[in-house]
């Protein structure tokens, strides 16, 4: 199928998003102002080939050069299909040596074949090698007559100055998540491919994290993957990001302080194949969601917890995601500092806290909970169940064991 270059636009006026971009180039097109060279500088898929090629149409159209090219006459077909004599696309990375420069600076001597402009388009030129550089500078230096370079990057840092200070540059922007959402949406409605909800659309353009390309081709791998309805556990499976319920279940755990089945649950997770990186993620970004629950910011599915976390407890939360992230940086065993750090913070939010209730030193436990002499308002209203559960953890860390009349 390939939907990335089934829906490569074919005119500036499909160009999502680059907006600034675009309307130079047309400019410099309809007032025939042509530089010998641009520098097309932007993160992966948002563009930068496609603009090429459309500049390059716009150069070489039957038509003349305009900011319209037609689409229909045998030069622009060539150059959409990729098969133009005059339109060559270099792919820097595997073409970085001095050689294929020298040879690229041969071929440029020569007037174009058909075309009124000869067009190179080198793909990730920062590759190239610093006498290929060298190289290619004595070209820009020198222009050829009817010879355009279109030099693409996603790292204009790692291109010399003595190179960029000869090229007229653009950068392209990463697309906002609503511009990717739109357009992918567009094209399953094109290619009919269905989705279990909208949802869908949200984690795809999330997902893509500015990339349109990116986002095109996960809605292909979705569709792919789910044979006939995409749904949303298939996808986030696909992405590798971890569901909310699941998150939901961490701060249940948290709340009960119930350490071992925190880090069960993330056995759990790691076993299923997610990452320690995709745990983090999720979980950093279920805390946000959290957080602007807690704020009054949006409503996502979090109420249901939100009201027994305060505001500090999310920050601390965050915090210690912090610590986990420097674990994963750091550590050559990253695993056993997560579960340390989700113990640390089990404890801090724990609603029960074990040790703390310990360290008073003044517990005695008979079958009647509300015997439990606990100083502290905040236990005494619990549920039954809930000091079941602590009266039993209480008598486990002691090493205790429970007589049948309920007393130790
Ligand atoms: N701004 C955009 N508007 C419309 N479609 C886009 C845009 N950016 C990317 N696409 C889609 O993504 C595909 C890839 O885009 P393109 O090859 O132009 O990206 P690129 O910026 O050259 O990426 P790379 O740096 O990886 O080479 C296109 O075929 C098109 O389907
Ligand atoms: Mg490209
Ligand atoms: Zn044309």
């Amino acid at each position: 199928m390939n939907l990335p270059v089934k829906y490569r636009p074919k005119n500036f006026e499909e160009i999502t998003n680059q907006r600034h971009v675009v309307i130079t180039l047309q400019n410099a097109l309809k007032y025939q102002k042509i530089s010998n060279a641009y520098l097309f500088a932007g993160p992966r898929g948002v563009g930068k080939t496609t603009t090429a090629r459309i500049f390059a149409k716009g150069l070489n159209c039957e038509k003349g050069i305009t900011s319209h090219p037609c689409g229909e006459c045998g030069i622009c077909r060539e150059i959409d299909d990729g098969r133009s004599v005059d339109v060559l696309e270099i792919d820097g990375a595997s073409n970085r040596g001095i050689d294929q420069i020298r040879e690229l600076r041969e071929n440029v001597r020569f007037t174009p074949v058909r075309a009124r402009y000869k067009v190179i388009i080198i793909d990730e030129v920062h590759m190239l090698t610093t006498e290929a550089f060298n190289a290619l500078l004595k070209t820009l230096e020198e222009p050829p007559p009817r010879v355009v370079f279109i030099l693409a990057t996603t790292e204009p840092r790692k291109v010399p100055d003595t190179v960029k200070s000869r090229t007229q540059r653009f950068d392209f922007r990463p697309l906002s998540s609503l511009d990717i959402k739109k357009r992918i949406k567009e094209i399953a409605e094109k290619e009919d491919i269905r989705v279990e909800s909208e949802e869908i659309f949200d984690i795809i353009a999330e997902a893509a994290d500015g990339s349109l390309r990116d986002g095109i081709a996960l809605l292909e791998q979705a569709y792919i993957f789910s044979g006939d309805v995409i749904t949303v556990t298939h996808l986030k499976e696909l992405v590798g990001l971890i569901g909310k319920e699941v998150y939901l279940k961490f701060f249940e755990y948290f709340k009960k302080g119930d350490k071992k089945a925190v880090v069960e649950l993330l056995d759990e997770l790691v076993m299923q194949g997610y990452s320690l990186e995709d745990f983090l993620r999720g979980f950093t970004e279920a805390l946000d969601r959290l957080l602007r629950v807690k704020l009054g910011i949006e409503e996502n599915g979090y109420e249901s917890i939100a009201g027994r976390f305060t505001v500090y407890e999310i920050m601390l939360m965050l915090k210690i995601a912090k610590d986990m992230e420097e674990s994963l940086k750091y550590s050559k065993n990253p695993r056993v500092f997560f579960d340390f750090h989700l113990l640390r913070l089990t404890s801090l939010m724990s609603e029960i806290d074990l040790n703390q209730v310990l360290a008073r030193g003044n517990i005695y436990i008979t079958s009647g909970a509300n015997n439990m002499n606990f100083n502290n308002n905040h236990y005494r209203n619990n549920n039954q169940e809930m000091e079941d559960s602590l009266k039993k953890k209480i008598i486990e860390k002691l090493g205790l064991k429970e007589v049948n009349n309920g007393s130790l």
